[in-house]
């Protein structure tokens, strides 16, 4: 019954589509791929979704991937991706994870349809401390599901409500945590009150790093997008032989971890937030991620049987990666060539943020050592 009302649905899409025979046979395919998968008609239960993923994206290299998400109802859908690295992946994981307390691995149909849920803790900053990495680390935890993109709901979309906000965490079941990560949080003068407002229980995560090394990966990063910007330096000070810093260029200003914290610090607890050293996450990741998970209260599942160190590298790699064929490493932009800043500007800088790092370490209660 289901299958025939899907071959149904299949047939608009197939006149949009060019190489229709390639295309055609794939979603036959697919259709059959699917069909095998929900056996049962589950495929056609209702979505009641109010924002119809079909219409959302757009380009028309995603065209057949999109017909095919949208040939699963929003609410019921589960990618093919995700399908078989539920199979392939969670169930062991399930198995391997339950063996130590006794409860019962959960049925498939549960993995399929759990509930979207508003997350339990957010990577909530800071922007290139490698909150990435962290997210894909945490991820491989079985009884971890993240949103895959940043959603900046706290800080550019805070008007499309909670529920908006919701139907874009993945499901989850019960024991399950749900996460997501947008790095510009930490910054942003709103977002300690409105995730408050959401939850007073939310569980903050913020990798922090060199504020120095952090501003001049920040710029590369932009440079790579916008080749003719002004030179580091003449965005990073206002009169470079004064010394007199620029604090209102975002590079800078994202670095003054002390005078974020406060504002996050009249909502939260300290001991509601957890800070990774970015620094760290290279050296040990496993150590790293042993915090995270405590902090997390999960059992220690990554450990560091999941990262390899790859010398030419020189930074840690996932051995595992959960959707890719090929390794995920951290420091991937290290090819990129890095921007030369002089050793005064540097040392100038240095000593700009030394008080706001020094008050930070005093606010958290850890010395991260940076120069
Ligand atoms: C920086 O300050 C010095 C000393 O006051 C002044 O001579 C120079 O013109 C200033 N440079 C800029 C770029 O404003
Ligand atoms: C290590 O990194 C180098 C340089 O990025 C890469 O070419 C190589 O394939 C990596 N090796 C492994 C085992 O990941």
């Amino acid at each position: 019954m289901a299958c025939v009302l899907l071959f149904g649905r299949l047939l608009p899409f197939s006149h949009r589509l060019r190489g229709t025979s390639i295309c055609l046979l794939s979603l036959f395919l697919s259709y059959l791929f699917y069909c095998a998968l929900f056996p049962d008609g589950a495929i056609m239960q209702t979505s009641g979704d109010p924002t119809p993923s079909c219409q959302r994206a757009d380009g028309a290299k995603r065209r057949l991937q999109k017909s095919l998400s949208c040939l699963l109802p929003s609410d019921a859908r589960l990618s093919a991706v995700e399908a078989s690295r539920l199979k392939a992946d969670q169930r062991p994981h399930f198995a391997h994870h339950t063996a130590g307390n006794g409860t019962p691995s959960p049925p498939m149909s549960n993995l399929k349809f759990g509930n979207k849920k508003l997350p339990n803790a957010i990577i909530v900053g800071v922007k290139k401390g490698g909150t990435r990495a962290v997210l894909e680390f945490i991820r491989i935890h079985p009884d971890v599901r993240a949103a895959g993109t940043e959603t900046h709901f706290f800080d550019r979309n805070y008007d499309r409500g909670l529920d908006w906000y919701r139907g874009l965490m993945p499901r989850t079941l019960e024991s399950q945590i749900t996460m997501e990560k947008t790095p510009s949080y930490f910054v942003t003068k709103e977002t300690p009150h409105r995730i408050y407002t959401m939850s007073q229980d939310t569980k903050l995560i913020v990798v922090v790093r060199d504020p120095v090394t952090r501003a001049i990966s920040d710029y590369t990063q932009t440079l790579s997008k916008t080749p003719d910007l002004p030179s580091f330096q003449d965005l990073a000070f206002r009169n470079q032989s004064l010394g007199i810093v620029d604090m209102s260029w975002n590079a800078i200003r994202i670095g003054l971890y002390a005078l974020h914290l406060e504002n996050w610090l009249r909502y939260f607890p300290l001991a509601q937030i957890h800070f990774v050293s970015g620094e760290r996450l290279i050296t040990d990741p496993a150590g790293e991620m042993a915090r995270v998970q405590d902090f997390l209260g999960l059992k220690r599942i990554v450990t560091d049987k999941h990262f390899y160190f790859n010398r030419t590298k020189g930074f840690p790699c996932l051995k595992k990666p959960e959707s890719s064929g090929s390794p995920r490493c951290l420091g991937k932009s290290k090819g990129r060539t890095h921007v030369q800043i002089d050793r005064d500007a540097i040392e100038q800088l240095r000593d700009f943020y030394r008080p706001y790092n020094v008050k930070f370490y005093e606010m958290v209660g850890h010395d991260f050592k940076w120069e």
